[in-house]
């Protein structure tokens, strides 16, 4: 087993409400075990450029409130080589780092996969992602608060949408994954919910809205997530104006707003448990495993298995709920 004395923190991909406080527990966690952390910043990215920053306690002041990442991210072309990890090493071991905490989701851990084996440094990840995507943990941090951010806008656009007797679409994020998609859509009341997973054709679609006009609704609300198969939400709203030209169409597109935010008391706590835990495993030589929450409690999966596990969150029985309830 190696012993480690300097953990390297980052976070890498897309920012996830949740992040700060974990990168908070993950830091006050290691020193308050003794060992020195190394804030990387902008991911793999700052591990090529040696992007470093020393951390103490005070460096994590006042953040468990912040959305976004205080160590910042990024998409880094270059660590996708072997010359480029090969910096990134060079670059960690000359600053003493023998240990590493990722934050992101399946992109960064295959980078910190391929990064360990190569290099033999041991290193922990931690399920972040507004998308719930995640083989091995029931729940990323960022996806609750993005789900509540989604919930919000619905709430409003309803109120819009009822006073006109008007149709929306609102497009959510969620480029392989409808776990927004469909939580929100429950939540928010929707009257259809488009999925990527699920293949609803504008027929399909046409036909629930027949009935919702039917029972004389007020207003109607589909959710569209981005990654769905009828080329997003202005040519869904295109199709079915085509179709009903009777419907008013109003489309709304919530884009990056989901992405932000003060995390939620869920994310907060849930950040937490995964930042304590994470830095927990890795200094008992645990390496190359994801660390996720499985029915409250925190489990840790092989990232081999995060990786190679397809992941479906979604069940049948929630969207034939939602259709059953939106008559
Ligand atoms: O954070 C996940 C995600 O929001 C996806 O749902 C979306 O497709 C993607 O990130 C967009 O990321 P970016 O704006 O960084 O390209």
């Amino acid at each position: 087993m190696q012993s480690i004395t300097k953990l390297g923190i980052f976070t890498s991909g897309g920012d996830a409400p949740g992040m700060n406080a974990c990168i908070r527990a993950a830091v006050r966690t290691a020193l308050h075990a003794g060992k020195s952390v190394v804030g990387i910043y902008q991911g793999y990215q700052g591990m090529i450029e040696a992007n470093f920053h020393e951390m103490n306690s005070r460096s994590v002041s006042n953040i468990i409130q912040l959305g976004g990442t205080i160590l910042k991210t990024a998409r880094c072309k270059a660590f996708h080589t072997a010359e480029g990890r090969q910096k990134a090493y060079d670059n960690i071991k000359a600053v003493g780092i023998d240990g590493l905490i990722a934050i992101g989701g399946d992109g960064t851990f295959t980078g910190a996969e391929i990064f360990s084996r190569e290099h033999n440094i041991p290193v922990v990840c931690i399920p972040g992602t507004i998308d719930n995507d995640l083989y091995g943990s029931d729940f990323t941090l960022g996806y609750d608060t993005a789900t509540n951010t989604v919930i919000e806008a619905i709430d409003k656009i309803r109120d819009t949408a009822a006073s006109h007797d008007r149709l929306f679409f609102v497009e959510v994020m969620g480029r392989d994954s409808g776990c927004i998609a469909l939580n929100a859509g429950i939540a928010g009341g929707a009257e259809a919910i488009l999925l990527p997973e699920k293949a609803t054709g504008i027929e399909e679609l046409c036909n629930q809205l027949e009935s919702a006009a039917k029972s004389k609704k007020s207003s109607t609300i589909v959710i569209v997530a981005e990654g769905e198969e009828n080329g997003g939400a202005y040519n869904v709203a295109k199709e079915v104006k085509a179709r009903f030209n009777f419907y008013d169409t109003k489309v709304t597109i919530l884009g990056h707003l989901q992405r932000g935010g003060s995390p939620s008391s869920f994310d907060r706590v849930l950040a937490s448990r995964l930042g304590f835990a994470a830095v927990r495993h890795l200094l008992s030589g645990k390496t190359r495993i994801m660390v996720g929450i499985r029915g409250n409690e925190i489990q840790t999966t092989p990232l081999e298995e995060v990786l190679n596990k397809k992941v479906f969150k979604l069940s049948e029985d929630m969207l034939e709920m939602m259709e059953v309830l939106s008559i």
